[in-house]
């Protein structure tokens, strides 16, 4: 029998480290090792990745490098960047990192981009980007992260099946002015293809004679845009191996750069490709996608957390939990190994989050003192995305650093109980465990090139932690059964369905 990924000497020696430190404190780990925040922060590419306040020590950093050296990912990111098979159950490349390297082709993109803003498509004030997924969230980030001030059409991004999504972009728009963009790598997507039908009625209700002469499909199936009625010079396609998820730097994000111009889109690509430099030719020791990894990895597998939660400090990217919990649940979700093996270690945590301060007032009582382990993570911009001054980004700044600075002290009961005037059960209320791990990425400056090294850094981070479970993060098999069975019903109410949802299905429908 071969040997399982579990069995092997580095996993053994890290699930026995795990059970000998579980409880190690993170502070005396500071003051074990003076070099540790020089050790466990990166500066790379505008973004500074400080690592310091996880639960791990010189010696789990050394296990989990050999746990890399065991998985090969260093053979893996090179096959992963040369363009070679890495998703195995596809039988494909994954090349999106391709996509922002130098020699990759978006002439066809930029050349559209390029006459809808000069007005040579007519006078065009809203795009509705109608696209699910990866198809979506990714856009819907960039145009609500850096889009909010360009000056371009307005985009609304529908998504949803639900027709709310589609009637209030369109209550927002104006037919006579108004470019369809469907985004779809299959061009078979339900959600998306009865919006573009709902979008196209819309048109013509409103008045345009040719409706379909308004949209722009991108999808790497241009046969299906085609056969849908779309010309030939309004398809822009990509490669079948970009996935949906990792698809931003495609025509994907064509909406993005009609709303922000060329020059921003094409600084997205380049901060990307300063992450994928950066991933490619550094050891995981200073590799900030690849430490990332080793420390999510350890967290959620080792140390048994099943969940790590993400808070964005900045308004401008709040977006930034959902664009990940498709990224990172969807790549890594996964039971079974790149061979089909099953696993018996835990694949990816839970993502969730949301925004701080907001989050503060509402989750993070569960953080602080619940009973769960949950690796926080903590997103930041030093410079303000507004000119109100005052103290507003000073206090969003300070909230966002005490936050991390508690999870990890927290309060002794000794310190509660001279708080809670001599009251023991109060003071037990009143004490904090601390020594709950966090992370730290702090921008320096928001903008299409911190924003791309960002989201590179995730996509990287999210492959290299696929690499040490041993898990093909590039394949999404566990979406098809449902997707199936909402085919079925749709043709009436199939007996072979159990009695609850056969019940549902009569009482709904
Ligand atoms: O159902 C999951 C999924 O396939 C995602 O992986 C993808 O991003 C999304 O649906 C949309 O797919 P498409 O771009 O083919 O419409």
């Amino acid at each position: 029998m071969t040997e399982t990924l579990s069995q092997t000497a580095p996993w053994q020696a890290l699930a026995a480290h795990a059970a000998e430190t579980a409880d190690a404190s993170i502070l005396a780990m500071f003051d074990a090792d003076p070099g540790r925040l020089a050790r466990l922060t990166v500066d790379v590419a505008g973004l500074h990745f400080d690592f310091a306040k996880l639960r791990a020590d010189t010696r789990t950093i050394e296990l989990l490098e050999a746990l890399a050296r065991a998985g090969d990912l260093d053979g893996w990111k090179r096959r992963l960047l040369a363009g070679e098979v890495v998703n195995a159950s596809e039988r494909r490349a994954a090349t999106h990192a391709a996509e922002r390297s130098a020699a990759a082709d978006h002439a066809p993109m930029r050349a559209l981009v390029e006459a809808v803003r000069a007005g040579a498509h007519g006078d065009i004030r809203h795009v509705l980007h109608i696209g699910i997924g990866g198809s979506a969230l990714g856009p819907a980030l960039l145009l609500d992260a850096l889009g909010r001030h360009g000056d371009g059409p307005e985009v609304a991004v529908v998504a949803n099946i639900d027709g709310v999504a589609l009637a209030e972009a369109c209550a927002r728009f104006d037919p006579a002015h108004t470019m369809v963009v469907i985004v779809s790598k299959t061009f078979t997507t339900i959600e998306t293809m009865t919006n573009s039908e709902g979008a196209i009625a819309w048109l013509r209700a409103g008045g345009v004679g040719d409706p379909v002469a308004r949209c722009v499909a991108v999808t790497a199936a241009p046969a299906k845009a085609a056969a849908f009625g779309i010309a030939d010079d309004r398809i822009l396609p990509f490669a079948e191996s970009v996935g949906g998820r990792y698809s931003l730097w495609s025509a994907v994000g064509l909406p993005f750069a009609l709303r922000s111009a060329w020059p921003a889109f094409q600084a997205l690509l380049d901060g990307a490709a300063a992450m994928d430099a950066h991933f490619a030719t550094t050891p995981l020791v200073r590799n900030a996608p690849a430490l990332a990894a080793a420390m999510d990895v350890w967290h959620a597998t080792f140390l048994g957390a099943e969940t790590r939660a993400v808070f964005a400090y900045d308004e401008r990217l709040r977006l930034i939990p959902p664009y990940l919990q498709q990224l990172e649940m969807e790549s890594n979700g996964k039971r079974v190994t790149r061979k089909g093996a099953p696993v018996d270690w835990a694949t990816a945590p839970i993502t969730w989050g949301g925004t701080g301060t907001d989050a503060q007032h509402a989750v993070f009582q569960l953080l602080h003192q619940g009973t769960h382990l949950v690796p926080v993570e903590f997103l930041a911009v030093v410079e303000p995305g507004h000119a109100l001054g005052g103290s507003y980004h000073r206090q969003l700044l300070t909230n966002c650093f005490a936050q991390a600075a508690a999870l990890l002290r927290g309060r002794s009961y000794d310190e509660a109980l001279a708080l809670s005037g001599g009251d023991a059960a109060l003071a037990h209320a009143k004490t904090f465990p601390g020594n709950r791990p966090s992370s730290t990425i702090l921008l320096g400056r928001l903008d299409a090139s911190t924003l791309g090294a960002l989201l590179a850094f995730y996509e990287h981070r999210t492959f290299a932690a696929a690499t040490l479970l041993g898990i093909n993060p590039f394949d999404q098999w566990g979406v098809e059964l449902g997707k199936e069975m909402a085919k079925a019903m749709d043709g009436g109410v199939p007996a072979s369905f159990d009695p609850s949802t056969v019940d549902l299905l009569r009482r709904a429908l």
